[in-house]
């Protein structure tokens, strides 16, 4: 194989059988579609290379910037594919969460900058978000910046409806396979491949996979996120189905351990919520069928994630303080409080009130006198044993309420006799009219 160009290796990517004695399945031949062998290493090569091309020229005439909401592989692709073409790139997001990406990024040359906002997920109706406004700003005529667009350009999912699906037709005998399971971020991948399968035959079903409600899954949706923004549609999807942080990890476990696949956590999702919805369909089956899930990149990027979930799979004592230990039932008992009882709290009981969000949105509108610990380092922190007194009565405020809701339910267990939530976060507190101030 002789290229001219490295941009010429993306796309033809392997479709590979998964040993049906791994996955159980007697009716279904399972399929991976192996994006991580990508040239940059995603699913997203090939979104990045379609939006981009067409103005490269351009944008080199005129000096421009490649710009793109994204922290992770999209970034990662552009990022490579500007270089190539000399032209600087940046990449803006709401709080790198991965670091070993935003290392990467710098390596290959980006600039980062980092907003304030709450989602990895754009949500153009919150006009309060940062990242949202960035967003605008972008699209006003005179900006001079070739913006990518992943959010809403139709070439994203092109990429995916003229290589990805026409690709998986083609390996399995020009045949759509019966299923098609995939995880959704942009919904350019799922929209794209949907779109040739169902063309080719109308019968397909297409699961789609997203986040559990508070459990973040790199690279994708939660169930939280799951509105219509941009390219997603809840319409190309037959079922959307939730997967938990540790589901994609053992998901991912059984890939790498089981099936020789180097996938990251997304394909670990993929493949869990794929041998899950498949299950009790297969118990009914007589005829062999045909189901095709996605690999969306590999996983030496997410070992800190990996460590912070699964330690014990990294040889280090597993963490019994830790959220990812916690029953739906407890969740559900944490001790959490409304916004006019918190006030009155406050005002008498002075709790210590702890802001769980990132420094940015702490720094934009917090709560006047709370301390700012941000989740990840609360986490650690909680590992290692209750990190307050027990005399201290606590507050714990989150965005929505629903990581701290979680870690009131873990101290609580912890043995902490007043620890609660601030029901609805921030955002109740601040649609309250509550005061908020900034640094
Ligand atoms: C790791 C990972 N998996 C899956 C996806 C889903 O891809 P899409 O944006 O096409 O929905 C993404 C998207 O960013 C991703 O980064």
């Amino acid at each position: 194989m002789r290229y001219d160009s490295i941009t010429e290796a993306i796309g033809n990517t392997p479709l590979v059988r998964i040993d049906p004695a791994v996955h159980g399945l007697r009716h279904i031949d399972l399929y991976a579609k192996l994006e991580m062998l990508n040239p940059f290493g995603s699913l997203k090569d090939r979104a990045a290379w379609n939006m981009v091309r067409p103005g490269l020229a351009g944008a080199a005439a005129r000096g421009e910037t490649v710009v793109e909401l994204s922290s992770g592989n999209t970034a990662k692709a552009l990022a490579l594919i500007a270089g190539l073409h000399g032209l600087p790139f940046k990449s803006v997001t709401n709080r790198m969460r991965i670091p070993e990406v935003k290392d990467l990024l710098l390596l290959l040359g980006a600039e980062i900058e980092e907003l304030p906002g709450q989602s990895e997920c754009l949500d153009p109706t919150d006009t309060d978000d940062p990242l949202t406004r960035f967003h605008q700003e972008l699209a006003r005529p005179g900006s001079s910046h070739l913006h990518t667009d992943q959010y809403f350009n139709p070439l994203n999912a092109e990429a995916h409806a003229r290589g990805t699906g026409p690709e998986i037709i083609a390996d399995l005998d020009g045949r759509a396979p019966d299923w098609f399971i995939t995880c959704v971020g942009t919904a350019g991948s799922s929209t794209g491949v949907a779109s040739a399968l169902r063309a080719h035959d109308p019968s397909v079903r297409v699961v789609g996979l997203v986040g559990q409600k508070s459990d973040f899954i790199p690279g994708i949706r939660t169930l939280d996120e799951v509105q219509e923004v941009g390219l997603f549609d809840p319409a190309v999807y037959d079922t959307i189905e939730g997967v938990g942080a540790d589901e994609a990890v053992e998901g991912m476990v059984i890939l790498l351990r089981r099936c020789g696949l180097l996938s990251g956590p997304t394909g670990g999702a993929a493949y869990y919520g794929a041998v899950r919805h498949l299950r009790p369909l297969d118990e009914e089956l007589t005829e062999r069928r045909t189901a095709v899930f996605i690999v969306c990149d590999r996983v030496e990027s997410y070992l800190g994630y990996v460590r912070r979930i699964r330690p014990e799979l990294l040889g280090r004592p597993p963490a019994r303080n830790s959220v990812a230990t916690l029953t739906e039932a407890e969740v559900r008992a944490a001790p959490s409080v409304g916004v006019e009882a918190a006030r009155a709290w406050i005002a008498t009981g002075q709790p210590l009130v702890v802001d769980l969000r990132g420094p940015f949105a702490y720094g934009a509108l917090h709560i006047d006198g709370s301390v700012n610990i941000v989740d990840e380092l609360f986490d650690e922190l909680v590992r290692g044993g209750l990190p307050f007194s027990r005399s201290t009565p606590v507050l714990l405020a989150c965005p929505v309420g629903e990581q701290s809701a979680r870690y009131a339910a873990l101290l609580t267990r912890m043995g902490h006799p007043d620890v609660r939530s601030l029901a609805g976060g921030i955002i109740a507190w601040r649609d309250a009219g509550a005061p908020l101030v900034r640094d």
